[in-house]
């Protein structure tokens, strides 16, 4: 469910919890100090627009709007897009945030519709979909957990790599646990994290169509 919080902020919360136990999203928290060196920036290289076909509460998206990417912002869930378009408005109405907010904009719907209806050639297609649950594992942040219960597992995370790869785009970039194999296969180049690794896969040398056509046969 979605409610507002004690500051009047749109929040991502459990049936039944009370205001402010909820996650909304504030881009002012967001540190931005050293992100062009930063594992999510080197991956997408050089800036250029980029679609984040998984924007969730958008941090990734916000950071990588801040390194001076143009970002199409796209979310399937309503309920995560309100929180986000909320948090949005208000970067957009803060002096600090204002011009990396302008650099966003957000789509509702599914990635995959709006990747086959488009015309647009993106730099970067980047995808983050739910990590697979490991048993075991420390608990997610508070946020990921209510993502995961507004939204599920998604499931169908190959497929939309599949789509990037047909799409008009340079490269396409996946975030993954340390623990889970690649969405499809090895990718050209990978940056670690500290938390996660960014599988990076280039047009240049190796078809993305092929890999893609792979995926569907
Ligand atoms: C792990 S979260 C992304 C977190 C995000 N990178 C961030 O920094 O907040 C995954 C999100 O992708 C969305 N998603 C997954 N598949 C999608 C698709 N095909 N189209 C649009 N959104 C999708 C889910 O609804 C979920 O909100």
């Amino acid at each position: 469910m979605v409610g507002r919080d004690p500051e009047g902020r749109l929040e991502l919360a459990v049936e039944g919890a009370r205001s402010g136990h909820g996650a909304s999203v504030d881009f002012r928290r967001t540190t931005l100090r050293g992100i062009s060196s930063s594992p999510l920036i080197r991956a997408c290289g050089p800036r250029g627009t980029l679609l984040d076909a998984t924007a969730g509460l958008g941090g990734d998206s916000f950071i990588l709007a801040a390194a001076g990417f143009s970002v199409t912002a796209v979310e399937r869930s309503p309920l995560v897009a309100a929180v986000l378009r909320d948090g949005l408005a208000r970067a957009a109405a803060e002096p600090r945030t204002a011009t990396i907010a302008a650099r966003i904009e957000l789509r509702e719907g599914d990635a995959r519709t709006i990747i086959a209806a488009s015309q647009s050639v993106w730099s970067v297609i980047y995808l983050d979909p739910m990590y697979p649950v490991k048993s075991g594992s420390a608990l997610a942040p508070k946020p990921i957990r209510l993502v995961r219960e507004a939204v599920g597992d998604d499931l169908d995370s190959r497929l939309l790599f599949c789509a990037a790869a047909q799409a008009s785009c340079g490269r396409v970039v996946v975030k993954r646990p340390h623990h889970a194999e690649s969405l499809w296969c090895e990718p050209d180049l990978v940056f670690e994290s500290k938390l996660a690794r960014y599988d990076t896969y280039l047009r240049q040398g190796k078809s993305l169509r092929a890999m893609a056509q792979g995926i569907e046969s």
